[in-house]
C-alpha cells in the first residue's frame, strides 16, 4: 500500500525515538519516499543522521537548514508533498500542540500545513497516557480526523509497567497499511484508462492528431491509484509528467494500436475508462518516404478506425464501462445515443459551449449520465476535482 507513496515522518522526544530507525528503515522496505521531521528535543533521543543516512534523505528540524547560506526550509511544501504523515513517536507534549494547533516549531508548521491523512503513534510513561488532558487531546485529534496508533502495554523507559509503549514498529506499518487498504474504495479493482490523443501517420514525418492534452484521463488515472486501483493507463502521445510510479503505462500512437492495447488488457478489468480522443479517421495509404509537394491541391483519402468502444462492448462480460462525449450541439441527445451504442455504463459529456471545458484546460465541466439516463451535473472544476467526481459516481454505481 505504501509502495511509492510520499511519507513524512516526524519524530518527538521521547526515548522510544530510537525506534524510529526501524520505522525508516521499514517504511524504505515497503517502497515509500520518506522525508524526516525532527523536533528539537527528539535530536537529543537519536541524531538526524542516523535517521538521514536511513531514509536517504535531509532531516528537517527547523525553518532554516544552514543559516549562514540563507537555505528555508518549505513547510507548505514538505505538508503538501505527502501523502500521509506519521508522528511516531509523539509525545504528550506533541499530541498537547496538535490539539491546539500550537505552530511554534517547524513540525508542527509542516502538520498544520499538511492536508493528507495524519497517523499518531503516541508514547509515553503510563500515567502521563491515562491522565485527562492526555486523553481529552487524543479525543480531539481523533474528532479532527487524525488515526491514533494506540500504544501498547509492556515495560517502559521508567521501569514501571504498562500501557504507553510506542506501537512496535512493525506493528505500525501493519496498522498503516491494513487502514490504507480499508479506506480505499477500489482496492483489488483493475482500472483500465485511455488518455490522450491519436496519431495518424501520412508518412515518415507527418501524422493527423487532434488537440487532446491527456490531462483529464491522466488525472483519473493518479485518482483511480489513490484510491487503491491497480492502474493501467494506455496513453497516446502527450507531453505530461509521467504518472506515479504505481501506475503501469503503455504509451501508443495510432489508433490501431490503442485498440490492440486495451483489447488486450480488457478481459482482466474491472472498470475500463476511454478518456483518449481517438481518431475517427485514418490515411487509406501510409507513404514509406516523405510525401513530395506537387503543383495544385492534394486530396488525402482516410479510412475508418475501428470504433474502440463498440469493439470492447462486444467483449463486455462484468467491465464497468465509462466512455466520454465531446459534443458542440444537442450535447445531451448525443450523449444519450452514444452511451446506448457504445454499451456505456456511464458517459461524461463535456461540451466545448462551455468556457474552460473539454481539451486544453486544466479545469473542465462536466455532466454524467449514469444508470437510467440519470443526469448528474457539475461545476467547473481542476481536472484532479473532476477526476474525483466521475470516480465517485463509479464507486456509487458498482458497490
Ligand atoms: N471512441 C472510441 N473509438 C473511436 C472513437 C471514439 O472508443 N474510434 C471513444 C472515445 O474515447 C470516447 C467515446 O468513444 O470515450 C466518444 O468519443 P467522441 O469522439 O465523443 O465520439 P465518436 O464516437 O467519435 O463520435 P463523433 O465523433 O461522431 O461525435
Amino acid at each position: 500500500m505504501l509502495q511509492g507513496k510520499n511519507v513524512v515522518l516526524a519524530v518527538t522526544g521521547s526515548i522510544a525515538a530510537y525506534k524510529s530507525a526501524l520505522i525508516v528503515r521499514l517504511l524504505i522496505k515497503e517502497g515509500a519516499n520518506i522525508k524526516v521531521v525532527m523536533t528539537k528535543s527528539a535530536i537529543d533521543f537519536i541524531t538526524p543522521l542516523t535517521l538521514s543516512t536511513l531514509a536517504k534523505t535531509e532531516v528537517y528540524s527547523d525553518f532554516t537548514s544552514n543559516k549562514d547560506k540563507g537555505t528555508w526550509n518549505n513547510h507548505v511544501d514538505l505538508g503538501l508533498w505527502a501523502d500521509y504523515m506519521l508522528v511516531a513517536p509523539a509525545t504528550a507534549n506533541t499530541l498537547s500542540k496538535m490539539a491546539s494547533g500550537e505552530a511554534d516549531n517547524f513540525m508542527m508548521a509542516v502538520y498544520l500545513s499538511a492536508k493528507c491523512p495524519v497517523f499518531i503513534a503516541p508514547a509515553m510513561d503510563l500515567d502521563m497516557y491515562k491522565h485527562q488532558s492526555t486523553r481529552d487531546n487524543i479525543k480531539k485529534l481523533v474528532s479532527f480526523g487524525n488515526t491514533i496508533i494506540y500504544p501498547e502495554s509492556g515495560e517502559l523507559a521508567s521501569g514501571l509497567e504498562g500501557e504507553g509503549r510506542l506501537a512496535e514498529p512493525e506493528h505500525i506499518i501493519d496498522f498503516l497499511n491494513n487502514h490504507i487498504k480499508s479506506s480505499q474504495a477500489l482496492f483489488g479493482k483493475k482500472v483500465l484508462i485511455s488518455a490522450g490523443p491519436t496519431h495518424e501517420a501520412l508518412d515518415p514525418v507527418r501524422y493527423l492528431g487532434n488537440r487532446s492534452t491527456g490531462k483529464m484521463g491522466y488525472a483519473i488515472a493518479e485518482q483511480a491509484y489513490e484510491l487503491g486501483a491497480d492502474v493501467t493507463l494506455i496513453s497516446g502521445p502527450v507531453a505530461l509528467n509521467n504518472p506515479k510510479k504505481g501506475i503501469k503505462r503503455i504509451c501508443i500512437t495510432s489508433a490501431q494500436d490503442l485498440y490492440s492495447e486495451m483489447i488486450n488488457h480488457f478481459d482482466e478489468s474491472d472498470i475500463v475508462i476511454m478518456a483518449a480522443a481517438v481518431a475517427d479517421y485514418t490515411p487509406k495509404i501510409i507513404s514509406d518516404s516523405k510525401m513530395k509537394k506537387k503543383e495544385g491541391e492534394l486530396v488525402i483519402e482516410l479510412k475508418r478506425t475501428q470504433d474502440i468502444l463498440v469493439g470492447l462492448g462486444e467483449k463486455k462480460k462484468s467491465q464497468f464501462m465509462v466512455g466520454f462525449a465531446l459534443e458542440t450541439n444537442n450535447e445531451l441527445e448525443n450523449a444519450i445515443k452514444k452511451r446506448k451504442k457504445k454499451s456505456l455504463d456511464l458517459i461524461v459529456l463535456n461540451s466545448l459551449n462551455d468556457k474552460g471545458a473539454g481539451f486544453a484546460h486544466n479545469t473542465n465541466k462536466i455532466t454524467i449520465i449514469g444508470k437510467d439516463n440519470n443526469i448528474t451535473k457539475f461545476e467547473l472544476k481542476s481536472k484532479q476535482e473532476v477526476a474525483k467526481d466521475i470516480l465517485n459516481q463509479i464507486i456509487k454505481e458498482i458497490i
